[in-house]
């Protein structure tokens, strides 16, 4: 195990993924009949997989994760206002009330990782992973201190591309820039943020980098349509289409039939897979993990993906702050769509990343 997935291996970092689903599926095409695997980390993506129908292995090394997806594929055995008063997203609801009614039905490591949690629950859990606070503090600390609330909303009104590019030459001022380079600087991201040893292969800063993605979503996509930037700058959704999948009406409705293709597996990647049969997965979502890897380690876990992949299976993955894709060595067993994954990461809507890999087992 990497030193920073053994960091990873002990607490909630991520209530919500933030990695877009949507060009995730685009990517690996998941349906019925598929067994796919996917990192669990929040369990969106997971849980977005299975509900175009395939069987999921969501794998993740920490516990807390396992323990929050299995909480999000309860949303069945409530109401809808009682699943989004659980989740926090809606004040008027109790969550620990909510949650009493069923915490029985949990695997017993979930339910005892939310008796001990449920501070999280009340805090509205959504905001409470390490990520998320930091991310908060961002949104209702800082920004507040940078513009008012009317020039952050006013990103959700401009429809049209030069309205928003102006809008970015009001918003981009001294302050913006001062603050937004240190807040999200590789020392205050490591100690706030992620960890440390998440930046273990990452070479130099990465403010630059990170301040002309945040532009170019705030420019070149429509705020209106993107979820991720709403929840960051407002700690909101604004709009309903903009909630991940299971947690809208439909999304909810489905969720009984989804949990029963969904299982958690508490374990670390590269180990999980070399358990597993040849040609057993239809598709991969590795999320970033090879970010978190040597070059040697990434080259294990990708022949993993060959051997264990059906043809035709498409392996995605982001890289964030590291280069990482299918080696040279592997060329006689995995594709590579560079065209594919420009294009997705082109509509990419959570900004953070560098690139979008779109591989595929020969
Ligand atoms: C890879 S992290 C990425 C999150 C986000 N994209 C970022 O970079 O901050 C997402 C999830 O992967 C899990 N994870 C990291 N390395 C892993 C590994 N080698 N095996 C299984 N899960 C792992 C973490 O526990 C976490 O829940």
């Amino acid at each position: 195990m990497s030193d920073a997935t053994a960091t990873l291996a002990t607490r909630l970092n991520y209530s919500q993924c933030w990695e877009d689903t949507n060009i995730l599926l685009a990517a690996t095409r998941p349906k019925e009949g598929d067994r796919v695997l996917s990192i669990a980390s929040a369990g969106d993506n997971a849980i977005a997989m299975a509900m175009a129908g395939a069987k999921v292995d969501a794998v993740d090394v920490s516990e807390a994760q396992l323990a929050l997806v299995a909480l999000k594929l309860l949303g069945h055995r409530l109401s809808y206002g009682d699943y989004r008063g659980l989740l926090g997203l809606e004040p008027s609801v109790d969550a620990v009330r909510v949650y009493r009614l069923i915490r029985e039905r949990l695997p017993e490591f979930a339910r005892r990782y939310w008796d001990d949690n449920e501070d999280m629950l009340l805090a509205g859990v959504l905001s409470q992973g390490r990520f998320e606070r930091y991310l908060g503090t961002f949104g209702q600390r800082l920004l507040p201190a940078i513009h008012r609330k009317k020039t952050t909303m006013r990103w959700f009104e401009l429809d049209s591309l030069d309205e928003r590019r102006r809008h970015w030459k009001r918003w981009n001022n001294l302050r913006w820039r001062a603050m937004f380079r240190v807040f999200f600087s590789r020392r205050v991201m490591a100690a706030r943020g992620r960890s440390p040893e998440q930046f273990q292969h990452v070479e130099g800063g990465i403010g630059n980098a990170l301040m002309a993605r945040t532009q170019r979503v705030l420019t070149e996509l429509n705020p209106r349509d993107n979820g991720y930037l709403q929840w960051i700058l407002t700690s909101s959704y604004l709009h309903p289409e903009c909630e991940p999948a299971y947690l809208r009406p439909e999304g909810h409705a489905q969720l009984g039939d989804v949990s029963e293709r969904i299982a958690l597996v508490h374990t670390d990647l590269t180990s999980h897979m070399k358990a597993q049969s040849d040609g057993t997965y239809s598709a991969f979502n590795l999320s970033d993990v090879p970010e978190y890897l040597d070059l040697a380690t990434t080259e294990e876990l990708l022949t993993e993906c060959a051997r264990t992949g059906r043809s035709g299976a498409r392996i995605a993955y982001w890289n964030l702050f590291v280069p990482r894709c299918r080696p040279a060595s592997l060329a006689d067993r995995i594709d590579r769509h560079p065209d594919i994954g420009l294009a997705l990461y082109a509509q990419d809507r959570s900004f953070f990343y560098g690139a979008f890999q779109v591989e595929e087992v020969r």
